[in-house]
């Protein structure tokens, strides 16, 4: 806790109450973590989870955890300390910026961007449709599992960050290492490849070794609600449909009815309902490529939740787990027989391609107008590496990239 008198005050956040407006979610397969045991007493009870695992990530992309064993106060006070991080006025977040102040304004030569950089991604930074800006404010923590990320010489900090760093990391640690640690074993199970296979060589941390070492950005991200004629212009979508670049990501679930996943098959939205407690997992990019797309790395969306959550904020403390760099985005290193059965082989037109590669050019497509300003709910695809940068119908039977080519607009682009 701060010892001198900080210029911040720590609340409860205020979560909506559970809406009434008849809006129907979908069910999304829930997992309970509590049945999970080591050992090969509990294999039989792994497997079963694995299968369940299975089943939504290679349907929907998507799963909630519930029983995580991250303690609920633990979790409430993070959520207190990161709605003052995102409280802190823009004059002062301008001193802790991950990026620059707009996405069109990035030199990508010599910035990460916001999506990835360490600090505040302030409102406005991302392009919409018709020439609308984001009302979102996030700020990104990276090399969380690595000792440097306590380091207050080199990291610079906000006051409410640098007070609370161990109660940061000590979550998202446990994220990676425990959370993600289990779903990738029993992703394993699943394709039938050794128990531990996936987190070793794709996500487990060798200290100060930041390419070699799995990764993840933790973020806290907070929606105020969009002026009315802004919201208007963008048709109520406060983010729009993407698909994330990296492993899982992990998010906090709360009552507010925003987040929404496309449904591959039939196009359309469902709202993601509310586990108290509980996590909401996505598949992101590198998932599917590394099972060769079995694994479906979800469209999703924000938008503005029904009338009686109207004043309330949307606030999510996500995990974004990645690879480490050097990770190959094809399904050969996984050797899985369970992938090669089913048939999902590395297709002719991927380029052979690491997560360092992927990562970079994706994600600094998100705010820009070239790809965004457009007149439907989608942005216009870009062709990266022999693949789609968003894959909005990957998991119809009949498609394919000369398939996609005919019905959406696929640009390329320079750096
Ligand atoms: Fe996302």
């Amino acid at each position: 806790m701060p010892s001198k008198a900080s210029s911040y005050k720590l609340r409860p956040f205020v979560e909506a109450p559970l809406s009434s407006s008849g809006e129907k979610p979908i069910e999304l397969e829930s997992i309970d973590l509590s049945l999970y045991e080591d050992g090969p007493g509990h294999l039989q009870s792994r497997k079963e989870l694995a299968a369940k695992i299975e089943k939504s990530l290679s349907t929907y992309g998507f799963i909630s955890v519930i029983n995580h064993g991250f303690e609920a106060e633990k979790l409430e006070h993070l959520k207190s300390i990161g709605q003052a991080l995102l409280e802190v006025p823009l004059e002062e977040q301008k001193k802790y910026l991950a990026g620059a102040l707009k996405s069109d304004l990035e030199d990508r030569s010599k910035s990460i961007g916001a999506e990835r950089g360490s600090g505040y991604k302030p409102k406005g930074y991302w392009s919409m449709q018709n020439g609308v800006e984001d009302s979102i404010t996030h700020y990104n923590f990276n090399h969380l599992n690595h000792s440097s990320f306590f380091d207050t010489e080199v990291n610079n900090y906000p006051e409410v960050a640098k007070d609370h760093l161990k109660e940061i990391a000590e979550y998202f640690r446990f994220v990676h290492t425990d959370v993600l640690k289990k779903i990738c074993n029993l992703t394993d199970l699943a394709l039938e490849v050794p128990e531990g296979f996936i987190y070793e060589n794709y996500y487990s941390i060798k200290e100060g070794d930041y390419d070699g070492s799995g990764a993840g950005y933790g973020r806290f991200m907070l929606y105020d609600a969009m002026p009315p004629e802004d919201e208007k212009k963008v048709n109520n979508t406060w983010l729009r449909g993407h698909s994330d670049s990296g492993g899982f990501t992990f998010l906090t679930s709360q009552p507010i009815l925003s987040l929404q996943i496309r449904d591959y098959y039939t196009g359309r939205w469902n709202f993601v309902g509310h586990t108290p407690n509980g996590l909401i997992v996505n598949v992101g990019d590198a998932m599917e490529f590394i099972t060769g797309g079995y694994y479906k790395s979800a469209v999703h969306r924000v938008v503005s939740p029904p009338d009686d959550q109207k004043n309330y904020r949307r606030f999510v403390v996500i995990y974004f787990s990645r690879p480490k760099e050097s990770a190959i985005l094809d399904p050969e290193p996984l050797n899985s027989p369970k992938l090669k059965r089913l048939g999902y082989n590395k297709p002719d037109e991927w380029e052979k391609i690491d997560f360092a590669a992927w990562n970079k050019i994706k994600s600094s497509l998100f705010g820009r107008k070239a790809v965004n300003d457009t007149n439907t709910e989608g942005p216009k695809l870009v062709l990266l590496h022999g693949r789609l940068h968003e894959r909005w119908h990957n998991a119809e039977s009949n498609f394919s990239l000369e398939e996609a080519k005919k019905r959406f607009e696929v640009i390329t682009l320079e750096g």
